[in-house]
């Protein structure tokens, strides 16, 4: 019994030692830290119960069977966080560069089975060169079984990736099916095609980091959601994303004790919106003055500002925010901001989140630049995802609800449960100006009666009152009120019951 329980001790030792200390103090020297040492960040103390330490690949050639660490360089099992179960997989660049083997992949689809099974969610710590060279097809097979993994997973239990080293060739799929990316300033990137290839195919120069550094995907490409200037900070951001989440789309998320009054009035936002109607607000202040102690985590903030997307909670239970952000590009709805949102409503529809939309939104951007690529149908994704979410729906109007920006942005027609508007709200085909530009186009060279009209026009339908006549606005608020009024309406909301038709699953334009 000693013996053996030396041996197994001995082997935990290697693979605690993973590639050695050389390697160690690399990973180390490049502010990285290791596989291990990342989980008892990320983790409750003590929580962490590895799984499959004793796993070693299989493969004999290129000098491969004397090359062996337990563990076989990823680091899998389960832990909780703030008390909640979590499945977790960490790669161990520092053995054969956290290459995934076909061993390596099953120890990943296990761990992915069992929170399937259990509705916990998973957490993947990338940090890999790929595929093990020096095995081939085996390991593409592990890549294509956790990718099945993380498509059935969807929107049954959150997944969330982690970069924290290279992550490139088809091995980014694993990330991009899940639901958040986050990555590392400096340390972390991810793409198809490394530099050299680019350079080779299309004679471009380029390096890892203006390719797929953390700056690229959180501001141009949109593939992180988020980005913080060290593992410390990422992990950390994690943890509290976690906390928004729940399980599994089984149940809801972990409601909070709060102490945030859900009465609590804010008269500032009577002088939020400014007099002139062209003149921009922040839509941050209004978010951060209804949610519970001004707390909001925003997804994707340095991508498509002209939509505001994150998790805040209201009277303690989780949200999730959509709202236009009139200080970037007038809060227009272009492609980035459809499919940002887009993807986010779908997210908290899937895990039974409510939403709170804040609607501020002059119309669609117009251009060849749009058209060409596409916004006909990268809007259509955000009216679908509305269209079919059945989880509580609150829509804001605080200014411009003009043309099919109105429709898309929660609007009644799209069973919004309930619809408020500031009395500042204009809702309308369109904006006054373009409006009398086309309905009184044969008096345009008279500016008197353009302002005539334009007045008349304004007088008629830029405000909340004819939609409110109509039924499609619930009420007219006073700005101060919102988060009383919010509060109150998600309460009432808990128990709403909607189901969409049976089908197998819908056709999103995609
Ligand atoms: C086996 C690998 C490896 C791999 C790195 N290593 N990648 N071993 N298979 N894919 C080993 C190295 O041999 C080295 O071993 C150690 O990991 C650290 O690597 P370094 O090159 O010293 O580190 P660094 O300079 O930081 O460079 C990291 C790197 C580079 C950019 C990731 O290692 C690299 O280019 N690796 C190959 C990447 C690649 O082509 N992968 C396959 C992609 S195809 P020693 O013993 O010296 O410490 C793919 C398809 C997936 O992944 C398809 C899914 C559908």
């Amino acid at each position: 019994m000693k013996e053996i329980i030396s041996k197994l001790q001995k082997m935990r030792d290697a693979a605690h030692n993973g590639g050695g200390k050389n390697r160690i103090d690399a990973q180390h020297d490049k502010g990285k830290l290791t596989a291990r040492e990342r989980l008892v960040v990320l983790l409750d103390d003590e929580s962490f119960e590895e799984w499959d330490v004793f796993v070693e690949h299989r493969s004999n050639d290129f000098g491969m069977s004397d090359n062996k660490v337990p563990g076989d360089g990823v680091v899998t099992g389960h832990g909780t966080i703030s008390g909640r179960k979590v499945f977790i997989f960490s790669q161990d660049f520092t053995v054969l560069g956290g290459s995934l083997s076909e061993t390596n992949a099953k120890k990943i689809c296990k761990v992915m089975d069992h929170a399937m099974r259990l509705g916990a969610p998973i957490i993947g710590l990338n940090d890999s060169g790929g595929a093990r060279i020096q095995e081939g097809i085996e390991s593409l097979a592990g890549y294509a079984e956790i990718f099945q993994r993380n498509v059935l997973a969807s929107g049954v239990v959150p997944q969330i990736s982690v970069v924290m080293g290279p992550c490139a060739g088809g091995a980014v799929y694993s990330p991009a099916i899940t639901d958040f990316i986050f990555m590392v300033l400096g340390t972390s990137y991810m793409y198809v095609t490394g530099p050299e290839v680019v350079k080779s195919v299309t004679h471009e120069a380029t390096d890892h980091e203006q390719l797929g550094g953390a700056v690229t995907h959180s501001t141009i490409s949109g593939v992180a959601d988020l980005v913080y200037e060290n593992e410390i900070e990422t992990l950390a951001s994690v943890r509290r994303l976690f906390d928004y989440l729940p399980d599994s789309n089984r149940e809801k998320p972990r409601r909070l004790e709060c102490n945030d009054p859900q009465d609590r009035k804010d008269e500032s936002l009577d002088s939020l919106i400014p007099n002139n109607p062209n003149k921009p607000y922040n839509m941050k202040d209004l978010v951060n003055t209804i949610v519970d102690d001004g707390e909001f985590f925003e997804i994707q903030p340095n991508y498509a500002g002209n939509i505001l997307i994150g998790f805040a909670r209201m009277g303690g239970a989780t949200i999730g925010i959509v709202g236009n952000q009139p200080m970037v590009l007038a809060g227009c709805l272009d492609i980035q901001s459809s499919v940002k949102a887009a993807r986010f409503v779908r997210f908290c529809d899937a895990f039974q989140i409510p939403i709170v939309t804040l609607v501020d939104v002059p119309g669609f951007l117009p251009g060849t630049a749009q058209e060409h690529g596409g916004i006909i149908k990268h809007g259509a994704k955000l009216l679908y995802a509305y269209a079919e979410c059945t989880v509580p729906k609150i829509t804001v109007i605080t200014r411009k609800a003009y043309g099919g920006a109105y429709d898309v942005m929660s609007s009644k027609h799209l069973r919004g449960d309930i619809n408020f508007a500031w009395p500042s709200a204009e809702i309308a085909v369109m904006g006054p100006k373009g409006a009398v530009e086309i309905i009184f186009r044969d008096d345009r060279d008279s500016e008197e009666l353009i302002s005539q009209h334009t007045d008349m026009y304004r007088d008629k339908f830029a405000n909340p009152i004819y939609a409110a006549q109509k039924g499609f606005i619930d009420d007219i608020i006073a700005p101060h009120d919102t988060r009383a009024r919010v509060c109150r309406s998600l309460e009432l909301l808990v128990g709403k019951q909607l189901n969409n038709p049976k089908k197998k699953h819908g056709n999103i334009p995609l």
